[in-house]
């Protein structure tokens, strides 16, 4: 049987036209058929090898086929770009009933939050806030506090030194000589800030934390007052019930001084140290020191927040992870 070239094409093209199963199968059927490289165009190369007077049927025969395709792949292709569009559209639906994803606020840093409980605090109680460098001189930080020349705390060992002169503050009692060289008495000062001390880490020690310092100069300043503004302090940050307890202990730049502590959940913990400014310091700024005494306490920052939430190590504080801070 002679088939007929043509027609065997355009059978077998609509066949696949209708297999198209997307735009860009059909784009691939298109060019297999209607393409330059295409079965049509092969047809058209076969025309010299025909009889001359069938040659301008056979031709007329080709094109029409051509046109015909083309115009079912047309038709097709509106067909499969509806489906597509249809789809795309229920794929990409926006739901707009569900509820918005939350934005991610900040929050206070709890150290923070502690710093302005102990500010809030203390502020009541007539304290006027004052901050002083952290890159602090050597002569505020040791000297000026009243420390014998081989005193331990000023070796090289604890202290961050950036010149000879220059250290990191180790505490934050460092503000005391800057004030009384300023000021005259009466006054009450108190500063909040970073500390930083060159000793082996642990869960209760860092080379970075924070202190709170103290101190009021005035007339018949005794241990009484200290004691009542500590016992205030402890019952406004942990609880009215809130017992302290004071031991005696050493500091330089106090004379008597204490170690300062509060009872929590059965035992005695301590959150810094205390006593009356040392004579020697008030004389050194000028204050008479027959009509002007003082107090002065220092406490760390980490500490407080460690015993109110229960934290049982310190190093949380400086790793910025979000488990931690998220909890308070
Ligand atoms: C002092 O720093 C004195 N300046 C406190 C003071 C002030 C006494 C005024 C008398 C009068 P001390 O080294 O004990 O004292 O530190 C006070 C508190 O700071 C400690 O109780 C502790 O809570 C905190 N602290 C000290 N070193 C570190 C450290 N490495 N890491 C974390 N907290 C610390």
């Amino acid at each position: 049987m002679v088939t007929d070239p043509i027609a065997q094409m355009t059978h077998e093209a609509e066949a696949a036209v209708q297999a198209a199963s997307s735009t860009a199968d059909l784009a691939a059927v298109e060019a297999q058929y209607l393409g330059r490289k295409g079965s049509l165009n092969a047809l058209r190369r076969t025309i010299g090898t025909l009889p001359p007077e069938e040659r301008p049927a056979f031709g007329a025969r080709i094109n029409e086929a051509a046109d015909a395709l083309s115009a079912r792949i047309a038709a097709r292709r509106a067909e499969l770009e509806e489906a597509e569009l249809a789809r795309r559209l229920a794929e990409e639906t926006i739901d707009v009933t569900l509820p918005g994803r939350p934005l991610l606020t900040g929050g206070l840093h709890p150290l923070t939050k502690t710093a302005e409980r102990v500010k809030e605090v203390l502020s009541g109680m007539g304290f006027e806030f004052v901050d002083g460098p952290e890159l602090e001189d050597y002569r505020y930080n040791f000297d000026a506090l009243n420390y014998p020349e081989d005193h331990p705390a000023m070796d090289e060992q604890n202290s961050f030194f950036v010149t000879e002169r220059k250290l990191l503050r180790t505490q934050t009692t460092a503000l005391q000589g800057r004030i009384m060289a300023e000021r005259r008495p009466p006054f009450r000062i108190a500063t909040i800030g970073r500390c930083f001390r060159y000793e082996a880490i642990d869960a209760t020690h860092h080379h970075t934390f924070h202190q709170v310092d103290v101190f009021m100069v005035d007339e018949h300043i005794s241990m009484a007052d200290l004691k009542g503004t500590l016992g205030s302090f402890a019952r406004a940050m942990f609880g009215p019930e809130t017992l302290v307890r004071f031991r005696p202990d050493f500091f330089p730049f106090v004379e008597p001084g204490v170690d300062y502590a509060i009872a929590w959940k059965g035992r005695w913990l301590e959150l810094g140290g205390a006593g009356l400014i040392h004579p020697n310091i008030l004389r050194a700024h000028g204050i008479d020191t027959e009509r002007y005494t003082g107090f002065a306490f220092g406490l760390g920052i980490e500490r407080i927040h460690l015993i109110q939430a229960d934290v049982n190590d310190l190093r949380l504080y400086l790793e910025n992870d979000l488990r931690f801070l998220r909890q308070f």
